[in-house]
């Protein structure tokens, strides 16, 4: 069993990765903690709960994190997810009771108290994951990886030189690039080819269960969004292939290199500066996703949501 811990800003695509990880028979997830990012930070905890409602699992802990990032102002993504954060179906009220605990306090107590070898997977802007490691550098020890969304070798998605997620909090990601933690970057050079097409999607409203039934219109909206604004024939599941990565390592192709994160740049705020032709000579510190293989990638979402549609029937 892999214990993970979720940190996210809910979101389409966070939304499919918390279903992911709660279908995968061997993932653990000890919790999900909430970032403001894809919306204002009570409504991603708002969604965070709503998700797991529908999904009717009570038991995993939610803790609610920062409302917005270390030094800038919040940028939020109502273009993409809408007013709600998770807009195109209506997902239930919240009935989850939250943890009364701070998002990093619930990430640095349960690291610390495990015996290691927790994988952390934040597919929002890494405020709370960043302010966790300066907090309580012990839990270093107890990371086994920091699988995340966010950045991109060859691509951008806010300006022309940044990922939502690191231009977001710039400073947040710096801090956990510099941390020596073994990271894996799942950025925009591989999610935005993990495209669920029109066409997957109305495929994933034929099973007709009680999860693909919301979970499709909401991609919809999603892919609608997607394709107004870039072109794409779908809807991009970036932080569900992040998440997919601890599923099935085979889903993406790394390359170990070497990441800055610019936080000084007048057009390059939050850019992954990442060394591919090892120009720098300074240690690579994090396996960059460069190639995905998408049939698996869509197999697994299929699989994973069928898996809840059917945990779900009555
Ligand atoms: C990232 O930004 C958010 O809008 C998505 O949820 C994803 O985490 C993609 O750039
Ligand atoms: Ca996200």
């Amino acid at each position: 069993m892999k214990k993970v811990i979720m940190d996210c800003d809910p979101g389409h695509d966070d939304m499919v990765a918390i279903m992911l990880a709660i279908a995968d028979e061997d993932i653990d997830l000890l919790g999900i903690t909430t970032v403001a990012g894809n919306q204002t930070g009570d409504k991603t905890f708002r969604n965070a709960l709503r998700i797991l409602t529908l999904l009717n699992r009570k038991d995993i802990p939610v803790a609610r994190g920062f409302d917005k990032p270390l030094v800038r102002e919040l940028k939020t993504a109502p273009a993409f997810h809408g007013v709600s954060g998770l807009d195109g179906a209506d997902l239930p009220e919240p009935e989850v009771t939250p943890l009364k605990k701070h998002a990093v306090d619930f990430i640095t107590d349960t690291l610390m108290k495990s015996d290691g070898g927790i994988y952390l997977v934040p597919t929002g802007p890494l405020t709370n994951v960043a302010v966790a490691l300066l907090k309580e550098p012990r839990i270093k020890e107890k990371i086994e990886r920091i699988v995340l969304m966010g950045g991109g070798v060859f691509d951008s998605n806010t300006t022309p030189a940044a990922e939502f997620n690191f231009y977001v909090d710039p400073e947040a990601a710096k801090i956990v690039f510099e941390s020596g933690v073994p990271i894996t970057m799942v950025g925009l050079d591989v999610t935005d080819k993990a495209i669920f097409s029109f066409e997957d999607i109305d495929r994933l409203g034929g099973f007709g269960g009680k999860v693909s039934s919301v979970v499709a219109p909401l991609l919809r909206f999603f892919g609608n969004a997607n394709k107004e604004i870039y072109g794409f024939d779908g809807a991009p599941l970036h932080d569900a292939l992040a998440l997919s990565v601890l599923i099935n390592p085979n889903v993406v192709k790394t390359r170990f290199l070497h990441v800055d994160i610019e936080t000084k740049g007048e057009f390059t705020r939050g850019e992954s500066v990442a060394d591919v032709y090892g120009i720098t000579g300074k240690a690579p510190n994090a396996e960059v996703a460069m190639d995905l293989d998408l049939p698996l990638f869509k197999e697994i979402v299929f699989s994973h949501i069928r898996k809840l549609d059917e945990s779900m029937a009555d």
